[in-house]
């Protein structure tokens, strides 16, 4: 896949509009419980994509790493199975997602930390 980059922005900037009408929802309908899940989304998802995104912008040779697809698969399913796990969580419900969710979240984390020692130059 190309375009690195452009679709962690693009998935980034889908998750603070998801993350922001969560805000909004939790906020008018006073169910602070689900504070969490939506700072989740606010980090994870927004935050933590649109960085990938500028890394993949600013070191165009992390794409060129065998693990750039598998990472960007991994880490953006990790961050909705654990955001779904939260969100249960913080509405009294018992689940395995979240556990499940923060394993395959912190894997992708890893496969971009691993992508940035080999890949993270300037130079080509
Ligand atoms: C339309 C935009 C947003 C609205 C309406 C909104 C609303 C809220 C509300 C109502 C709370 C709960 C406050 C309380 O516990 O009394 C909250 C907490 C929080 N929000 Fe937002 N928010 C917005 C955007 C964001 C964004 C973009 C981020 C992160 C990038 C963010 C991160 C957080 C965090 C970290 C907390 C604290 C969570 C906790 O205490 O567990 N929010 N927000």
């Amino acid at each position: 896949m190309q375009d690195y980059d452009r679709n962690y922005i693009l998935l980034g900037l889908s998750w603070i509009v998801v993350g922001m009408a969560l805000g909004i929802w939790l906020g008018i309908t006073n169910q602070q419980n689900y504070a969490n899940s939506h700072a989740h989304v606010g980090l994870l998802g927004f935050v933590a994509s649109t960085l990938f995104g500028l890394l993949h912008w600013a070191y165009p040779a992390l794409a060129r790493s065998r693990l750039a697809l598998w990472q960007f698969i991994i880490y953006e399913v990790g961050v909705v199975i654990l955001v779904v796990g939260k969100f249960l969580i913080d509405g009294g419900k018992e689940t395995i997602l979240l556990p499940i969710g923060a394993l395959v979240t912190i894997a992708g984390a890893a496969m971009m930390l691993a992508m940035f020692a080999k890949h993270g130059h300037r130079t080509a």
